[in-house]
């Protein structure tokens, strides 16, 4: 889907802004959540021998760092002062083998982790794109595709934190603090509760510094959502902001959701950068209580100086997790804010989706029947507006090419959402060949109906992929003898690399009557038995009119048409006319009977087709 520019976003002030881009959707994260911690796990699964061994090699970091400083203590207990050279020897080799082995456990740690994240993230991408190319067209109407894009990379990259650093992280420093903790009381319980003095103003400061962090952090999470959307509409809407000249506030939009998403990040980064010295600071607190109270143990004999020297180097190695657990605290909220987000994707089910017991339409005939159809785009919007269709009875019999005609916003493109079941009617049925589109699947429907759209999409590969997309095993050879049908090989042959040529991004290097001679040779080559064309309403040079003239009869030829036409020439062939008003079919007919009438026809005949032929570009001046 494109992100057209969305007029009502227009003149917004950045408060505004903030709130289309999803701003709102951010919730406060819960330091765990146990739906988010669930699911994870369940991505995690497949590799539980990867996180087994890392938890492993965390234990073993976590032993060899509680084993170092006594390490320290029995050399300079019993070999220093003892002068004993052998065990002093020993001593260094087993330090030298403990930090080699810390060193391993960390790397080993840190690459398995890095490695289960990086496959549980690709794999949760993946689910989420599949997901939401399987969303129904209501679903992607209700959201900015610019958030949903951020939460795909932004959300997910969240979550990698969560799973790269989390969990196996938080145990580990855990299971360090605690074994610091009963190794001191063990060796000195009196220094060791001096040294502990000053958590007291270390739980404090945590407290303060998380409670400010989980609304600072948060802040950034909704600002950067902003930014990653009006990116998005900034870049696909170029087109629109360039026509009216509006780079200059478009500009000052973008600048206003940058710059509070840069302030929101300063925040959050002062609170850390005042925080984590903070803590180093009582880090250096404990270490001058350790070495004043220590010393004057040691010089009254009642500690020994290899118990001091252990207690130095446990109180340096005691504030690093806590640090880095506060941090994790950040990391976890955000995961865990970013979870719910995209869980949230993941768990809304398709509003249009196969029924359980969905069966294949068999090839049809081609009979397109809707019985007292009503439809509103949102059901929550009952009360106020009129429904887009009411009571709509239409019956098309196979073969037949059927026009739809009418106002702008009259619902035309809307009856063709319906029949190709983009959408699921409120009251009535659309039936084809008397199956309710609704107990079919949506493949096998979509396989006989196909729906040129007013806008077609081009993708950005070549010419030739964009046809085939219509039917992905067609030859070469196929792929040219529909666009000769569609009468579109001319001017594909005469680009330079003919069918080679790759389209640019939105097609922009057509023209739109070029777009919709590809987009129709498409349908030509997948060959549906309903064929529903929405005709640009685009001015279109007189020779591609022609050539789309062409194109019809070829592609109308011993098929059910729905043509929501507005060129004269392709209504005057339709076996049958109906004419739409505000979600009502007003009037039916053919050309000449309803022109008798002097209705609704005969006046959008006149505006439209009298008027032009007075200008000099319409082809249809010929045919009036
Ligand atoms: N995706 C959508 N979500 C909500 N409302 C929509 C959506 N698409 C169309 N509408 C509304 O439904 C009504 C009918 O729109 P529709 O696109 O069917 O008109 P149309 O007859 O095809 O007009 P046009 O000739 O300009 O293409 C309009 O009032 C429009 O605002
Ligand atoms: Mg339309």
């Amino acid at each position: 889907m494109t992100f057209s520019i969305g007029t009502s976003n227009l003149g917004m002030g950045p408060r505004g802004a903030l709130e289309d881009f999803g701003g709102k959707d951010v919730k406060d994260g819960a330091f765990i959540n146990p739906h988010v911690v669930r699911r994870m796990l369940d991505y995690l699964r497949p590799y539980r021998l990867q996180m087994a061994s890392a938890f492993l090699l965390m234990l073993l970091e976590t032993s060899m760092t509680l084993l170092t400083p006594y390490l320290f203590k029995v050399a300079v207990d019993s070999y220093i002062a003892s002068g004993n050279a052998a065990g002093l020897n020993r001593i260094a080799l087993a330090l030298a083998g403990s930090f080699i082995t810390l060193y391993l456990a960390i790397a080993g740690e840190r690459y398995l982790l890095a490695w289960v994240s990086q496959h549980v993230l690709a794999n949760l991408r993946s689910d989420l794109f599949r997901h939401l190319q399987r969303q129904s067209l209501s679903f992607h109407d209700s959201r900015i595709a610019g958030v949903t894009v951020s939460r795909v990379i932004n959300d997910v990259a969240e979550i990698n934190e969560l799973l790269s650093q989390g969990v196996i992280t938080l145990i580990g420093d855990m299971l360090t603090l605690v074994g610091i903790i009963i190794v001191m009381f063990g060796m000195n319980p009196r220094l060791a509760l001096l040294t502990f003095t000053v958590l007291p103003l270390m739980f404090l400061a945590t407290y303060l510094f998380s409670r400010q962090a989980r609304s600072a952090f948060r802040e950034t999470r909704s600002r950067v959502a902003a930014v990653v959307g009006n990116l998005a509409e900034g870049i696909n809407g170029i087109r629109a902001i360039q026509a009216f000249a509006q780079e200059e506030t478009s500009g000052e939009r973008f600048t206003n959701v940058n710059e509070a998403n840069r302030n929101a990040y300063i925040n959050a980064m002062t609170l850390s950068y005042i925080f984590l010295p903070s803590i180093e600071f009582l880090s250096i607190l404990s270490t001058v209580i350790v070495l004043f109270f220590g010393g004057l143990a040691v010089g009254a004999g009642q500690v020994s100086l290899g118990v001091l020297v252990a207690f130095l180097s446990y109180v340096t190695r005691f504030f690093q997790p806590v640090q880095e657990l506060s941090r994790l605290y950040t990391t976890m909220q955000s995961a865990m804010a970013g979870g719910e987000q995209v869980l949230k994707l993941l768990d809304t089910p398709p509003s249009v989706a196969d029924l359980p017991d969905a069966i294949e339409l068999p090839p049809v005939r081609g009979e397109v029947r809707f019985e007292q159809v009503s439809f509103r785009y949102r059901s929550d919007e009952e009360s106020s507006a009129p429904p887009v269709l009411q009571n709509i009875n239409l019956r098309i019999e196979p073969g037949q090419t059927v026009a739809l005609v009418g106002p702008t916003g009259a619902g035309k493109t809307t009856i063709a959402n319906l029949v190709a079941r983009f959408y699921d009617v409120s009251a009535g049925r659309v039936l084809v060949d008397g199956i309710d589109v609704r107990g079919v699947t949506q493949e096998s429907l979509r396989k006989q109906v196909r729906v040129v759209t007013q806008d077609p999409f081009l993708f950005s590969r070549t010419i030739a992929e964009n046809i085939r997309f219509g039917r992905l095993e067609a030859s070469d050879a196929e792929v040219e003898q529909a666009a000769r049908q569609a009468n579109a090989h001319t001017f594909i042959a005469a680009l330079p690399h003919g069918y080679q040529t790759r389209i640019l991004e939105g097609g922009v290097n057509l023209s739109v009557g070029q777009r919709q001679l590809i987009a129709i040779a498409r349908a030509i080559l997948a060959d549906p038995r309903i064929l529903i064309l929405d005709e640009a309403t685009a001015n279109i040079d007189t020779v591609t009119e022609g050539l789309i003239q062409g194109a019809l009869e070829n592609v109308l030829r011993g098929r059910t048409a729905i043509v929501i036409a507005h060129r004269l020439s392709t209504i005057r062939q339709a076996d049958c006319i109906y004419v739409l008003e505000e979600g009502q079919i007003v009037e039916q007919g053919t050309h000449a009977e309803l022109l008798e009438q002097g209705g609704l026809y005969r006046e959008l005949h006149e505006r439209l087709f009298i008027e032009t032929e007075a200008g000099s570009e319409s082809v249809d001046r010929q045919d009036v």
